[in-house]
């Protein structure tokens, strides 16, 4: 059996926000695991706590949180060549800011204003971490940015190297922010809704762009995003995410054709497809539970049509399907109701395995 790099692993996560109404207990138990070269996406609605999850893992959580609980393991290796792990839930924010943060863990968020400062030139952003966190001669971090910038696509390196943020389309912003992550070469590159604010065609590009560079330098990747369709192409794994918890997980062929859990089913028919004419789209009715009044039982249950009696007294555990492939909802359960997906969810999964199947053959 061949034995896989662990990077990442995350281990009962949990953590609450301290608020003028109360406490909010918005991370309620989080697994996760990332091997190296590898690409994972975490899913869900807005408000699931993706974000939480991946910013206590850079070490750069709200004040007001509080970690109850749990572990992050990190592991990397030391100049020489050395292997370390870290649990960056016990290390100060400036020692993650010195080892970890840009160096061997990024970011990019949504809107790349947040990444770039409007006050300084491309090319002095870029070169910034590689002066900081390796002392990298000036000239050479200039050589170094130029040849990044032309890795993301950008042309005119040269000349844009002088430009200000402002002087920038969307889609080159979010580039220049990728090349700035770069910088440093990271072995986990953490992509929080990284087109969201970019519109489709630019969306499209953006995330071939990070899929081969992942490919190429061998890094690890975590994409955040509400939107399934957004990695139906990229992720090697998927978690579902609700409230605060991982409801489901497994490989993106396990997600996409065999999904287990009603939330899924939900986010799954809510993705738009080219194949129908309706151009109504599937929402999942209600909303998210208010993670200031905790309930017992399945945070899922109010809006899960195939809710059990159980739901609202026990939380489902992680049932196995597979070595790769967990669900928790009490369906999965020996006892309970042999229960389907809808019918139309069903018939658009077919549909998508028959395409695919056709791409296949035609290779
Ligand atoms: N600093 C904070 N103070 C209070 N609540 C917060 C804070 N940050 C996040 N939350 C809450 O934590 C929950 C998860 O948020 P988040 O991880 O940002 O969701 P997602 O990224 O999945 O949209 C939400 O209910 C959000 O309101
Ligand atoms: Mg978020």
């Amino acid at each position: 059996m061949e034995k896989k790099d662990k990077i990442l692993s995350v281990r009962g996560l949990d953590i609450t926000f301290r608020t003028t109404a109360g406490p909010v207990h918005a991370i309620r138990g989080v697994d996760l695991d990332l091997y190296r070269g590898e690409t994972v996406a975490v899913v869900g609605e807005s408000g699931s706590g993706k974000s939480v999850t991946m910013r206590a893992a850079m070490g750069i959580l709200a004040s007001n949180a509080t970690v109850n609980g749990g572990t992050i393991q990190f592991s990397y290796r030391h100049a020489d060549g050395s292997p370390e792990t870290v649990d960056i839930l016990k290390k100060d924010k400036k020692w993650i800011r010195r080892h970890i943060n840009g160096k061997r863990m990024a970011m990019i968020f949504q809107d790349p204003m947040t990444s770039l400062d409007p006050t300084m030139t491309i090319g002095k952003q870029i070169v910034e971490g590689m002066i900081w966190h390796y002392k990298t001669p000036k000239n050479e971090a200039y050589q170094r940015a130029l040849e990044l910038l032309r890795e993301v696509g950008i042309t005119d390196a040269e000349k844009r190297m002088k430009n200000y943020p402002h002087q920038l389309s969307g889609g080159m912003r979010q580039r220049v922010v990728i090349a700035t992550a770069l910088a440093c070469d990271p072995d986990l590159l953490i992509c929080d809704e990284p087109t969201t604010a970019l519109d489709v065609t630019i969306q499209a590009k953006i995330l071939e762009l990070i899929r081969r560079i992942q490919k190429e330098r061998g890094i690890s990747v975590i994409y955040i995003t509400h939107d399934l369709g957004v990695v139906a192409k990229v992720a090697d794994y998927i978690e579902v995410m609700y409230a605060g918890k991982i409801v489901e997980k497994g490989t993106a062929n396990e997600i996409f054709y065999d999904p287990r859990h009603p939330y899924t089913w939900g986010l799954l028919s809510a993705m738009p497809d080219l194949d129908t004419s309706d151009e109504r789209l599937y929402t999942i009715p209600g909303s998210p539970p208010n993670l200031l009044h905790e309930k017992p039982g399945d945070a899922f249950a109010a809006r899960n049509p195939y809710a059990l009696k159980i739901d609202d007294r026990l939380t489902p555990p992680m049932f196995r399907i597979t070595d790769t492939h967990y669900a928790a909802t009490w369906l999965l359960d020996s006892r309970a109701p042999k229960v389907e997906m809808p019918v139309e969810l069903r018939a658009r999964i077919d549909r998508m395995k028959k395409e695919a199947g056709q791409v296949d053959t035609g290779k």
